[in-house]
């Protein structure tokens, strides 16, 4: 499996139902055009039967770090740092759903993060988790911040580790 780049002319989606309108919306409606102005590159695992469909998608920019709210020993290993990877949006469509797509979109998009920041360094990835997947994220070693619980975070450090650990 690998995730290839958004292409409205090939993807079909307006059949994408994550069951988050919000999530599908920005597919339709968004994604692409933020990926044309260089604001967000979006990332679509295909149906390999079908390739219009899509069974999942992730995107991907960064986000200013708020140092305030992280555990007091990374406030001051990375008080020099200013930018973190954002996983903005990650969703599965729900003909997909339990069948592990989520668990290999998230690690997908570990992976690129992780190989970005060997070449521009950034101390962490953030996730923006919508209501009822933040327990998603804690299962793969994020970690909420102090004072907004939907936003998750993982150090480079932890991923490079879990990850290298994987293979
Ligand atoms: C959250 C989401 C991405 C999970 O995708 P999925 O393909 O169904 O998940 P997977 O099959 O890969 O599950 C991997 C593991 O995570 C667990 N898991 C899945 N969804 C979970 C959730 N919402 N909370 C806690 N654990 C969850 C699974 O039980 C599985 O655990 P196991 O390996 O011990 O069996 C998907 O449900 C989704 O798109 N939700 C709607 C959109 C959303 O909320 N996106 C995230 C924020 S932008």
């Amino acid at each position: 499996m690998i995730t290839v780049l958004l292409d409205k002319n090939r993807h079909d989606r307006n059949y994408f139902d994550c069951g988050v309108e919000e999530l599908n919306n920005y597919l339709k409606l968004m994604a692409s055009q933020q990926a044309k102005k260089d604001n967000t590159r979006a990332f679509i695992l295909e149906d390999e039967e079908r390739p219009e469909r899509i069974i999942g998608f992730y995107t991907l920019t960064m986000t200013p770090i708020d140092l305030k709210a992280l555990p007091v020993k990374l406030q001051k290993r990375h008080q020099s740092a200013r930018s973190a990877g954002l996983i903005a949006r990650l969703a599965i469509d729900q003909r997909y759903k339990n069948q592990g797509y989520g668990e290999w979109l998230l690690i997908d998009a570990l992976r690129k993060l992780l190989l970005v920041s060997e070449t521009v360094a950034f101390p962490l990835v953030v996730v923006d988790a919508k209501e009822g997947a933040i327990a998603f994220y804690k299962k793969f070693g994020f970690t909420p911040f102090n004072d907004t619980p939907h936003k998750l975070f993982m150090t480079i450090a932890a991923i490079r580790k879990s990850l290298v650990e994987a293979i």
